[in-house]
C-alpha cells in the first residue's frame, strides 16, 4: 500500500513476471469506469505448443471461448505477440512517466493490449481505471468520473476528507487547470487512466482540453498519466494540435503478429479444445490471417467447429476451407458491396494473385500504395478502399478487417476451382 506518500512502483515486465505471484495493490473502488485488476495467469504464450489430449471431450463451447474473436481478450494468458508494446508501455509510463498513446486499425487489438498493460500497471502498485469514451462525453464528465472512480487509497492520508470535500465543490463544468491542480496537490499514488476509444468523442473542445491536461499533468509532476487508446486519425490530431505534448508522450502502433505468435495462438486454443490443427490447416490460417489475431481467432473457430460436427480428432485443412465459406457468409451479410466485389476479384484470375499483394500489404500496414502492376487490381477495388489521410499516394480499406477477407475470398475460390478440375480429371479417367 502506498500510505506513506508517492513511492515508484517496481516494474515487474512481462517476461520476468511470468512464474511471480502478482503483487498487487488493490484499489477497492470505481464508480464510473472499472478498475482493473491483476489477472493471476501471468505470463505471455508466444512460442511452442501444448500437450495436445487426444482423447479428451472435446467441447463446442470450449471453442467458442478458446477462439472468442468477439470480445478484447480479458487476461494476459491470452495475449499472443504484444511484449515488445507492453514492455515498452511499461517502460515510458513508469520508468519516463509518459503518457502513452496506443493507436490501431479498428479490430487490431487495441482494447486488449490496453487491458493488458492495465493489468500490469496495476501488478505495479497503480491504480488503474479504464474508461470507453462515450461520444458526446465532454471533459468535466470524464475527469468527475476519474474523480469519482479514484479509490480512497491514492489521495494523500492525511487530506481525505479534504479532497472529498473539494472534489464535492467542483463546479458542473470545470476545466484542464482546475482538475490538474486539484489532482496533482492531492493524488499520491501512481493512478493510470485508460481512455479507450478516444476516436468516438466527437466535440473538439473534449480532445483539446484532455491534450491540454496531459501536458498540464505532465508539467506538475502530478501521479496520474494518461493512456489514450484510438485509430490513427485520432492519434495524429491529438500531436499535431499540440506539438508542445509529443515529449511527454510515447506513441505505440498496434500492427500484426508475427507468425511464431499466430501459431502460439493456435496451440493454446487448440489445447484448449483438444483438438490439434493439421499443419495444412495452420498454413492457411496463417496466409488468410496475415497475422490478424481477430483473424486467427475467427478462422480457428469456424474449422474447430467444423472439425467437431464431423467426429473428427484434427482440424485439417478441409475444416478450415468449409470455415472460410462460412466465416465469408457471415461478414457478406454485413458488407454486402465488399463481398460481392471480392468474389468477383478473385473468380479473375489474371488479376487476384496481384489483388492479394495489394491485401496483404495492407493488412500488415493498415495502408498501400498502388504500383504499376497491381494498379489494375486497385482499380477494381472501387468503393472498398479510399485514399489514407495524410499519406499522399496510398490507400487504405474503408473496412479495416477486410483485406483478410478479400484473401480468405481468393484462398476460397481457389480452393474451388481445383475442386472441379479433380473432379473432371476423376471422371475422365
Ligand atoms: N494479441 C492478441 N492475442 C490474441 N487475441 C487477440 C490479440 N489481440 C486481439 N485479439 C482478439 O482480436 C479481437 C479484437 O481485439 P480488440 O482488442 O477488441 O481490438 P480493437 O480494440 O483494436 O478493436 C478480440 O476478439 C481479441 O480477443
Ligand atoms: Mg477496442
Amino acid at each position: 500500500m502506498l500510505l506513506g506518500g508517492p513511492k515508484r512502483p517496481t516494474i515487474s515486465l512481462p517476461d520476468e513476471s511470468f512464474n511471480r505471484s502478482p503483487q498487487v495493490n488493490r484499489p477497492t473502488s470505481s464508480v464510473a469506469g472499472s478498475v482493473v485488476q491483476a489477472d493471476k495467469n501471468v505470463g505471455f504464450r508466444t512460442e511452442g505448443s501444448h500437450a495436445l489430449l487426444p482423447d479428451r471431450a472435446v467441447n463446442r463451447s470450449a471453442v467458442f471461448t478458446a477462439f472468442d474473436a468477439s470480445r478484447p481478450i480479458n487476461g494476459r494468458s491470452q495475449l499472443f505477440g504484444r511484449e515488445k508494446e507492453i514492455k515498452g508501455l511499461l517502460r515510458s509510463v513508469f520508468d519516463f512517466n509518459q503518457h502513452a498513446v496506443i493507436y490501431g486499425a479498428r479490430g487490431s487489438g487495441k482494447t486488449s493490449v490496453a487491458r493488458v498493460f492495465g493489468d500490469f500497471a496495476d501488478q505495479c502498485g497503480s491504480v488503474v481505471l479504464y474508461f470507453p469514451c462515450e461520444p458526446d462525453a465532454n471533459f468535466s464528465q470524464l475527469m468527475g468520473a476519474l474523480l469519482d472512480g479514484l479509490p480512497k487509497g491514492a489521495v494523500d492520508p492525511l487530506r481525505r476528507a479534504e479532497f472529498a470535500r473539494r472534489v464535492e465543490e467542483m463546479p458542473a463544468h470545470f476545466g484542464p487547470l482546475a482538475f490538474v491542480e486539484l489532482v496533482a496537490d492531492f493524488v499520491v499514488r501512481p493512478v493510470v487512466l485508460i481512455l479507450d476509444e478516444f476516436d468516438r468523442i466527437t466535440l473538439d473542445q473534449t480532445r483539446t482540453e484532455i491534450a491540454v491536461s496531459m501536458k498540464l499533468l505532465s508539467d506538475n509532476h502530478a501521479r496520474i498519466r494518461f493512456v489514450i487508446v484510438g485509430i490513427a486519425s485520432s492519434v495524429a490530431q491529438i500531436l499535431t494540435g499540440h506539438p508542445s505534448l509529443r515529449r511527454h508522450m510515447s506513441v505505440t502502433r498496434i500492427g500484426r503478429i508475427e507468425p511464431g505468435s499466430v501459431n502460439a495462438l493456435m496451440d493454446h486454443g487448440s489445447a484448449a479444445v483438444g483438438l490439434p490443427f493439421s499443419s495444412d490447416a495452420r498454413d492457411i490460417v496463417e496466409r488468410v490471417s496475415v497475422g490478424s489475431p481477430y483473424h486467427v481467432r475467427l478462422l480457428c473457430r469456424h474449422a474447430a467447429l467444423h472439425a467437431i460436427s464431423r467426429r473428427s480428432t484434427e482440424v485439417t485443412a478441409a475444416d478450415v476451407r468449409s470455415g472460410i465459406v462460412e466465416v465469408l457468409e457471415q461478414w457478406a451479410e454485413t458488407n454486402q458491396l465488399d463481398a460481392s466485389r471480392f468474389s468477383s476479384i478473385a473468380s479473375n484470375i489474371a488479376i487476384r494473385s496481384l489483388a492479394e499483394e495489394v491485401a496483404r500489404e495492407a493488412a500488415k500496414f493498415d495502408i498501400f500504395k498502388p504500383t504499376p502492376e497491381t494498379l489494375d487490381a486497385v482499380a477494381r477495388l472501387g468503393d472498398s478502399i479510399e485514399l489514407a489521410e495524410g499519406e499522399q499516394g496510398s490507400y487504405a480499406f474503408v473496412d479495416s478487417l477486410a483485406p483478410q477477407f478479400l484473401i480468405a475470398s481468393i484462398a476460397s475460390t481457389e480452393e474451388q476451382e481445383d475442386h472441379i478440375k479433380r473432379q473432371r480429371r476423376a471422371l475422365e479417367n
